[in-house]
C-alpha cells in the first residue's frame, strides 16, 4: 500500500496523464461515486457526477408538478434549467437554479424520479451537451452509465464498474442508515431490481458496456482498491 505522497509523486510528472478522460459506468450501487471522487482526488482532476444532473432536473419535476411521465414538458423543462455541478473539499456541490440541491437529490423518491426522467431521449440530449462542455478539457473523471459509450466515446479510459445486486444493495442500505433514514433492505434490492432494468432497457442510451471498457468487479474489492487500479490503468493509458 502506497502513501497518498507517493501516489502523487507516482502520477506527478506526467502530462498526459493530467488531460485524460476517464469514463466510469455502471448500474446502481457498484461504488461508482466512491471510486470516481477518489480517483479525481489521487490524480487531481475534476469529479462529474452525471447521475446528479438527472436527479435534480427529477426535483425540480417533483417539486414544479411537472408530470414524471409528461415527456415533452420535461424536455421544456430541462431547457430551462441551470445545474452547476462545483467540487467542494473533494466532494461534488450540486446546485439547482443557483440552490443547494446536494441533499434534496439523496432520496429514494428523487432517485426513483430519476430514473423516469433519464428515459426520455430530449431530457438526455440537452444534459450529455452539458456533461460534453463540462469534460471537453480532460482531466476529468466523469460516472454515470453512458459516459464511455455515448457521452465521451472517445475516452482514453474507460471502466465498467459492476458488483452483485446482493453487494449493491447493501451499500445502498448501508449508506441510508448512516444518514439516519429508515430504508428496509429487501425493498432495496426490489428497487436495485427495478432501477437496473430501466437504466438497460431504455431505448436512448442504455446502461451498457462499451466493448473497449475495462470490466471491474468490486464485490469483493474496497473502493480504495479500485480506486488505485483505476489510477494505474489511466498511467498505462497515458504511456
Ligand atoms: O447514479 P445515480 O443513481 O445518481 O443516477 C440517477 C439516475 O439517473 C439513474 O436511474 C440512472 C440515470 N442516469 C443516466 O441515465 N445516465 C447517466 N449518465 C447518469 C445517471
Amino acid at each position: 500500500m502506497h502513501s497518498q505522497a507517493e501516489w502523487f509523486a507516482f502520477c506527478g510528472d506526467n502530462t498526459a496523464l493530467k488531460h485524460l478522460i476517464i469514463a466510469i459506468d455502471g448500474p446502481v450501487g457498484s461504488g461508482k461515486s466512491t471510486v470516481a471522487r477518489r480517483v479525481a482526488t489521487l490524480l487531481g482532476y475534476i469529479y462529474i457526477d452525471t447521475g446528479a444532473m438527472y436527479r435534480s432536473l427529477a426535483l425540480k419535476a417533483l417539486r414544479s408538478g411537472v408530470s414524471i411521465d409528461a415527456a415533452d414538458k420535461l424536455a421544456v423543462l430541462a431547457g430551462e434549467t441551470r445545474i452547476d455541478l462545483r467540487a467542494q473539499d473533494g466532494t461534488q456541490q450540486v446546485l439547482l437554479d443557483g440552490e443547494d440541491v446536494t441533499a434534496a437529490i439523496r432520496t429514494p423518491e428523487v432517485a426513483l424520479a430519476a430514473s423516469k426522467v433519464a428515459v426520455v431521449p430530449d431530457v438526455r440530449h440537452v444534459l450529455v451537451a452539458e456533461q460534453r462542455r463540462a469534460g471537453q478539457s480532460g482531466g476529468v473523471v466523469m460516472e454515470g452509465r453512458d459516459i464511455g459509450s455515448v457521452v465521451f466515446p472517445d475516452a482514453k479510459l474507460k471502466v465498467f464498474l459492476t458488483a452483485s445486486p446482493e453487494i449493491r444493495a447493501e451499500r445502498r442500505w448501508r449508506e441510508h442508515q448512516q444518514k439516519g433514514d429508515a430504508v428496509d433492505l429487501v425493498r432495496t434490492l426490489e428497487e436495485i431490481h427495478e432501477r437496473d432494468q430501466r437504466d438497460s432497457q431504455r431505448a436512448t442510451s442504455p446502461l451498457v458496456r462499451a466493448s473497449d471498457s475495462v470490466v471491474i468487479d468490486s464485490t469483493a474489492m474496497d473502493a480504495e482498491d479500485v480506486a488505485r487500479l483505476v489510477v494505474t490503468l489511466a498511467k498505462e493509458k497515458a504511456g
